[in-house]
Formats: structure tokens, C-alpha cells, sequence
């Protein structure tokens, strides 16, 4: 069942969280194969209840939500959300009366909640990031390695394309993204030289002359990774506003769980798992007072939320196995009664 989705091409369904198309590497498209990670570490932390109600922000491919229906009864609901209209169409094909999945930006999951008349829920899991099929389609413009149009949105519908965002972002903020995003220690030299090719009159829009700009303008090349993959990184997460998007999410989900309801985040940059790891701890420290403050332990704020377990990463098998899993970091969170 589909809720609040736009017009959406149709893709074939699958019955596996694994779904595979032929691969090859052609300027237009590759391998559409998404490995769910931390699939049952992820679902189990969901402590799904039968007859519970859950989101999942991330639908991507559906190998979590698959694997949530699979524990839900006939009462239980599990509302997915996804910006990418592929990732809708795919969500649409499961045929199941206990499935709902909405076009929506995770950042607006009280949408979700109003259009739906959901006042709690038992569980939320954000698997954050990139799915697989949206870097191996090449036209999607997320990789470098295919030669397409320069766009990286997950929305297509909404937002500004790669390209159009570096026609006017100044050196000196593209410098930053692709620093604090990327992690690229040549950040200025690639920033310089981007906005040199502008500055000359010639637009970016292609992503293989992103990649030959990068190319040229990093002095030291790491042995066995694409000069271009940081800065890659670095844009996509830029484009999509994929911290402000969760920065937004997790106090809504605060507001949205029931008692008991569990959040589940799994991460892949440090910045994610950094703003996940301290919107937890801040949730759980209220009390973080100086000592001898004059305020009685009971009036004290009390904890929203309590960490369930240490932070989680994939097994080596699965990093073994999916080798996109490595950076992953989940974190677990459970509702107290406050309100
Ligand atoms: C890592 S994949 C999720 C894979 C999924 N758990 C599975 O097993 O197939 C991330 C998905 O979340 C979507 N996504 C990322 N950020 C989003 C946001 N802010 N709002 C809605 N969807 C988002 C992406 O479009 C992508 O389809």
C-alpha cells in the first residue's frame, strides 16, 4: 500500500532483502543490488512487538522493512518512508494490507504521523545514507564511475542538483565541505580547482569532469581508492542535507515513541554517528548539572531516553561479505515514561 507518494516508474518486486539486476559498466547504468547491513542486529534491536506499529525512515531496498512484516501479526503496521521515488516504486510492489510506504524526507516524519493518525509509535530504524543501487546507477550522478549528468539527488523531485549548487557556492565553503564531509586532506586544492573551472567559464556538470578536476588537483593519490571518491562523498552528503536531516528527525522521533519504543540508527560517517551518539547522551544526562547545583534530585529534568547497549559494527563476515558495511555504527535507544 502506498500513502502521499508522487508518479514513480515501476521496478519489478523482489522477495529478498538482496535485489540483483545485471551488472555492467556502461555510462547509463550497473548492478541495482542493495545488501541490507546489520540486517537482524538492527531489526532485533526494534524489539518488535506483534502487534506493534513502526518507521522505517530508510526503505531503501526494504530488507529491513521485509524482515520487520516478517515478526509483525495481522495488527501490526509498519510505515516506511523513502525521498527516492526508485526506492518508492520498489515499496510499492509489496503487496501487503500491514505496509504503507510514503515520498517523504525523513525530517518530516510528523507528516507521516498526521497523514496516517498516528499519535505513538513502538519503534523507529534509520539506516542512513546511500543504498547501493542509487551509486551503481550510473545516471543517478552519485559516482565517478560513470559518466552522467552531475546530480546526486536521492529526491529527485526536489532540491538542487550537484551542478547547480557549484555554480554558486563560494571556494571557501566548498573547501569546508569537502573537508569536514569528505575528510579530504587536499580539500583547498580541490576546492580551488573546481571554482577555477567555473571561474573560466566552463560549468561542472558532468561527473567525469568532476572527477578529472579532483584528479588534477590532488598532489599525493591514496594507492587503490579514486582520487575523487572523498569529494564524491563529501557533495552527496552536501546535496541531500543528510545531517540537517537527521538533526530535524531525532527530536520528532523523541515526541513519537511510545513508552518503551525503541530508535535504531545505523550510521556510516563519523558526523552521523557523532550527532546520533550525542543526541542520546543528551537525552540520557539531563542531570548533567554542576555539583552541589541547589535543585532536589526529583526536580531535576529526567531522562527521555536510555542507551540500550554500546555502539554496534558489523561482524568481519559481513564486512567480508559486503564490504560497503565497514563503516557502519549502529546505536540503540529506548523511550522512558517522560514526557
Ligand atoms: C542505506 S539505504 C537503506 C537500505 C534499507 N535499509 C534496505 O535494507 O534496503 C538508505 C535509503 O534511505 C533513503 N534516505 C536517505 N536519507 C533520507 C531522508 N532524509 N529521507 C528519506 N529517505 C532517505 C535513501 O534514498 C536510501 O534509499
Amino acid at each position: 500500500m502506498m500513502m502521499g507518494a508522487k508518479s514513480a516508474p515501476s521496478l519489478a518486486s523482489v522477495s529478498a532483502s538482496i535485489m540483483t539486476s545485471a551488472s555492467n559498466s556502461t555510462s547509463k547504468s550497473s548492478s541495482a543490488a542493495h545488501i541490507t547491513v546489520l540486517l537482524n542486529e538492527a531489526v532485533d534491536a526494534l524489539n518488535i512487538k506483534p502487534s506493534g506499529i513502526y518507521v522505517d525512515g530508510t526503505f531503501g531496498r526494504g530488507g529491513h522493512s521485509r524482515l520487520i512484516l516478517s515478526r509483525l501479526e495481522k495488527s501490526g503496521r509498519l510505515y516506511a518512508i523513502d525521498r527516492d521515488l526508485a526506492a518508492l516504486a520498489e515499496g510499492q510492489a509489496i503487496q501487503d494490507a500491514r505496509f504503507h510506504i510514503s515520498h517523504l524526507h525523513f525530517s518530516e516524519i510528523n507528516h507521516l504521523a498526521s497523514n496516517n493518525n498516528l499519535t505513538k509509535v513502538d519503534g523507529i530504524l534509520l539506516d542512513l545514507g546511500i543504498s547501493s543501487p542509487q551509486i551503481d546507477e550510473g545516471e543517478r550522478g552519485f559516482s565517478f564511475r560513470f559518466d552522467a549528468p552531475l546530480d546526486m539527488r536521492m529526491d529527485q523531485t526536489r532540491g538542487k542538483t550537484a551542478t547547480e549548487l557549484l555554480t554558486t557556492i563560494s571556494e571557501q565553503q566548498l573547501g569546508k565541505v569537502i573537508k569536514d564531509y569528505g575528510e579530504e586532506r587536499f580539500a583547498k586544492q580541490v576546492a580551488r580547482a573546481i571554482i577555477k573551472e567555473r571561474t573560466d567559464g566552463r560549468a561542472i556538470t558532468t561527473t567525469g569532469q568532476l572527477a578529472k578536476i579532483v584528479a588534477s588537483a590532488i598532489p599525493k593519490i591514496e594507492p587503490g581508492q579514486n582520487p575523487a571518491t572523498r569529494t564524491f562523498q563529501a557533495l552527496r552528503i552536501y546535496v541531500n542535507s543528510e545531517l540537517e536531516e537527521l538533526s530535524l528527525i531525532l527530536p520528532k522521533c523523541l515526541n513519537l515513541l511510545a513508552e518503551g519504543g525503541r530508535l535504531v540508527v545505523i550510521s556510516f560517517h563519523s558526523l552521523e554517528d557523532r550527532i546520533v551518539k550525542q543526541f542520546i547522551q543528551g537525552e540520557q544526562n539531563r542531570d548533567d548539572l554542576p555539583a552541589r547545583f541547589p535543585v532536589k534530585a526529583i526536580d531535576l529534568p529526567q531522562p527521555r531516553l536510555k542507551a540500550v547497549g554500546k555502539a554496534i559494527k558489523p561482524t568481519a563476515l559481513e564486512v567480508k561479505q559486503n564490504p560497503r558495511s565497514r563503516s557502519a555504527v549502529m546505536r540503540v535507544a529506548e523511550r522512558t515514561a517522560i514526557a
